[in-house]
């Protein structure tokens, strides 16, 4: 029987510094062949809409898409720690947050749910009972039409003060995972060192604890010009499955991301 990653593996690896990897993942077939890479952490992640759905943004993206995208990852997924985004206005309230977290985790088979934004009394309400919550803060896709764009975050003083205080509060709530979307290197580097859980980076620079990346990106699929933090680890490989471990080696080894991934 293989040995399914726990919460307390990932805050282990962050303990004694070693890289986390984590890939989107949105069917059966790509979700084994990252398990079997080792990958240690799969997102069934709202991305689902620009690269599976062919939508502008992640907004579009329901809640049974999401269900039904995770039961088929779950079938392909034996080692990863399993994670599920909350899609948008899927958690405006607690009862709301909590019919979603039931769907994902009892019919879909995930092991903790993420949500967008620093929602610290809903997230410390889903611990409570039982609910594992990823946090995700920086750069947060389903408020695009809000941003007018997807740009980077906590540039300014005042956003980089907000930052560090909504990293504080998510984790003072309870949350066990972080991830982090295009901030400065120099912010995610303190963010890290100033929480105890595990902060993945995406577009965030070298030091968070881990990485993750959309599979599509990785594999040169992107359906939008390629972000500056993306890169193709398929070219140069024969197979979907080396350019997995590709990913996987270059994180491990930090020699991704580089300073040209990342932003100041
Ligand atoms: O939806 C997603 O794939 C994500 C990652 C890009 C972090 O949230």
């Amino acid at each position: 029987m293989t040995y399914e990653l726990t919460l307390t593996d990932l805050a282990a690896m962050k303990q004694r510094q070693e890289k986390i990897t984590c890939l989107t993942a949105y069917d059966a077939s790509f979700a084994r062949l990252i398990d079997q890479a080792g990958i240690d952490i799969i997102l069934v992640g709202d991305s689902l809409g620009p690269v599976i759905q062919g939508q502008s943004s992640t907004v579009p993206v329901t809640l049974s898409d999401v269900v039904y995208h995770c039961q088929c990852v779950r079938r392909g997924c034996h080692r990863a720690w399993l994670i599920a985004d909350l899609p948008f206005l899927s958690y405006v309230t607690a009862d709301q947050a909590f019919a979603a977290a039931a769907l994902l985790m009892q019919q879909a088979g995930a092991r903790m749910i993420k949500l967008e934004g620093a929602h610290d009394e809903l997230i410390a309400q889903l611990v409570a009972h039982g609910v594992p919550v990823c946090a995700h803060l920086g750069l947060l896709p389903q408020q695009v039409h809000q941003l007018g764009g997807y740009r980077v975050q906590g540039r300014k003083a005042d956003a980089r003060h907000r930052l560090l205080n909504d990293a504080k509060t998510v984790q003072a709530a309870g949350a066990s995972l972080l991830v982090l979307e295009c901030v400065p290197s120099e912010l995610a580097a303190e963010i890290t060192t100033m929480l105890d859980i595990p902060v993945i980076g995406i577009g965030a620079g070298s030091a968070c604890d881990g990485q993750v990346l959309v599979l599509y990106d990785i594999l040169g699929l992107s359906p939008h010009p390629p972000a500056r933090f993306t890169h193709n680890f398929l070219a140069g490989q024969t197979s979907i499955s080396g350019a997995i471990e590709a990913f996987r080696d270059a994180v491990k080894q930090h020699h991704y991301p580089t300073s040209e991934h990342s932003y100041r």
